[in-house]
């Protein structure tokens, strides 16, 4: 830090995605509350590096501010958080910024995710129903079903756990802790059952659940907190029953 007021943040950047990537540094006056979001915006609106050199506005994704969207992933000084939610009162500065490493970059310190959502597809992680006339009340869910299904229902696709995985790389293919805790929540529901086999074989094979060496970084690093290891665990044996059910079938 420069003074006691100021905050110093070092920035890596890539103007596209085929670019070599290089760092800047900027310093911002402190202000209380500040989080690195409310950084970054400081610098859009005065684009100068530390050395007085002007630049370009930092490209970054954000949406709703308040850690929902999800939007705002990066690594903080080493470490997947979100951008929005991380004051920097607690950060050390100086605060190292830089985009995601297992996604495709889009610039500076936007990726591209859809990786994920590619996976929820796989998984069919929806409630099936004909919307087009209607079906009146769903199935009644116990308490102790929504209890246990709420947690996983707070996801918000940010994929911090999925940066976080030794196993989520190109190698594996492996889908990643949260697409498994979204086929845990869809199978529990009584009305989304209804593609739970689909499901648990779309965990099969290739990238499939047994990719987990149970390693735990997403279930430390999740900002939502979800029980990833649990639903890995619990999914893991219905994956297995399923396995057996369809032997004995052929
Ligand atoms: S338990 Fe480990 S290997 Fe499995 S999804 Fe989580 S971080 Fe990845
Ligand atoms: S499980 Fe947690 S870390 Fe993973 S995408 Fe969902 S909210 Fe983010
Ligand atoms: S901006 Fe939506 S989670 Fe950070």
């Amino acid at each position: 830090m420069a003074n006691s007021k100021s905050v110093i943040l070092k920035i890596k950047r890539q103007q596209t995605p085929e670019s070599k990537p290089y760092w800047e540094e900027f310093e911002l006056s402190y202000r209380p509350g500040m989080n690195v979001t409310s950084a970054l915006m400081d610098i859009a609106a005065k684009p100068v590096t530390r050395q007085g050199k002007p630049t370009t506005p930092v490209t970054y994704d954000s949406n709703c501010l308040e850690e929902i969207c999800g939007s705002c992933a990066m690594l903080i000084n080493g470490q997947a958080k979100m951008a929005c939610s991380a004051l920097i009162a607690n950060l050390k500065q100086p605060i190292t910024l830089e985009p995601f490493t297992k996604f495709p970059i889009i610039r500076d310190l936007a990726v591209d995710r859809s990786v994920l959502f590619e996976n929820l597809k796989r998984v069919k992680a929806w409630v099936p129903v004909d919307g087009t006339y209607d079906l009146g009340c769903g199935p009644r869910q116990s308490s102790e079903m929504q209890e246990e299904a709420y947690p996983l229902s707070n996801c918000i696709s940010c994929t911090c756990c999925m940066e976080a995985c030794p196993q989520f790389n190109d190698k594996t293919g492996f889908v990643g802790a949260a697409t498994i805790a979204q086929v845990r929540l869809f199978n529990s529901h009584p009305t989304g059952s209804a593609l739970k086999k689909e499901r648990l074989k779309a965990l099969m094979g290739d990238g499939g659940i047994q990719e987990c060496g149970y390693a735990q970084n997403c279930v430390e690093i999740c900002p939502k907190e979800l029980p990833l290891t649990k639903s890995i665990a619990a999914v893991g044996g219905q994956v297995m029953w399923q396995a057996i059910k369809d032997l004995f079938r052929t």
